[in-house]
């Protein structure tokens, strides 16, 4: 008698954990700041709490402090790059400065500082800010982009690390080091997109602002006709 063999079971895969999945990345409008934002770039500064200032600028900056250094930005050497929300707060800026080559090397350079509102953390602007000044930076021919954080500045040093960027530590500090490569068509065109359409964001924001304010004042002008006249005396 010939028996079948039962058939082989196939074999069980172990069950892997699947990493959850990451929310799609939004478009987040990044617009280049000029001298007429500095009051809105200092107010953006006010409002980090010491510890914060400590991180941006590696020392517990005063008030007066910030508001020389937001005097200082020089807009035509350098770029500020800002994230406003719908009522035009800053929510987010960076600044790239353009370093001058060191004696005796021609290779460009510049130099990335950033800083994001305590309650808008979390949802990529400071990464953003990051790619964005990396794509203004190889267009202006910059070769070596610095950036300074404190060691324990995870964030920071997170954004640097997925770039690929190159980081020291020493102490408390760390340096981080990214090598950019050459400009191209393809890296010009993508700036200009992107600045054109953060231009265009930040003028309907605007717009709608000031037809918000034109019903705030309509509205106050109806309820003072609705109010009740004195009576002739
Ligand atoms: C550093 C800073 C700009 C980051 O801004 P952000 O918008 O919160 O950063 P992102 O949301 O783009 O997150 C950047 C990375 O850090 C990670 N991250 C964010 N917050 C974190 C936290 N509290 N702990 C650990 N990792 C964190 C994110 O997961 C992300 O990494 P991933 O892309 O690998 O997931 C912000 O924390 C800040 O303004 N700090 C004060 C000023 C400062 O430190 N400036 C930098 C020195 S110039």
């Amino acid at each position: 008698m010939i028996i079948e063999a039962p058939p082989i079971p196939a074999p069980v895969q172990p069950s892997r954990p699947t990493p959850p999945p990451r929310p799609p990345a939004t478009w987040v409008p990044i617009r280049s700041l000029a001298a007429r934002h500095r009051d809105r770039i200092l107010s953006h500064l006010l409002e980090l709490p010491a510890h914060d200032r400590y991180l941006r600028f590696g020392f517990a900056a005063s008030d007066a402090q910030m508001a020389e250094y937001v005097q200082r930005l020089d807009f035509d050497r350098d770029e500020v790059l800002g994230i406003f929300n719908r009522r035009l707060r800053l929510l987010a800026m960076a600044h790239l400065a353009y370093l001058a080559p060191e004696p005796g090397q021609a290779e460009h350079r510049a130099e990335f500082g950033v800083s994001v509102a305590a309650n808008a953390r979390g949802r990529g602007y400071g990464s953003r800010l990051f790619d964005l000044a990396v794509l203004h930076a190889r267009n202006r021919g910059v070769r070596t982009l610095l950036i300074y954080a404190l060691r324990e500045n995870t964030p920071m040093l997170r954004i640097a690390h997925n770039a690929g960027a190159q980081v020291v530590r020493e102490g408390s500090e760390a340096q981080a080091v990214l090598k950019l490569p050459a400009d191209s068509m393809a890296s010009h065109v993508e700036q200009l997109v992107e600045t054109n359409a953060a231009e265009w964001d930040y003028r309907l924001k605007l717009q709608a602002r000031r037809i918000e304010r034109l019903r705030q004042t309509l509205l106050q002008i109806g309820a003072q006709t609705d109010a009740p006249q004195d009576p002739p005396s």
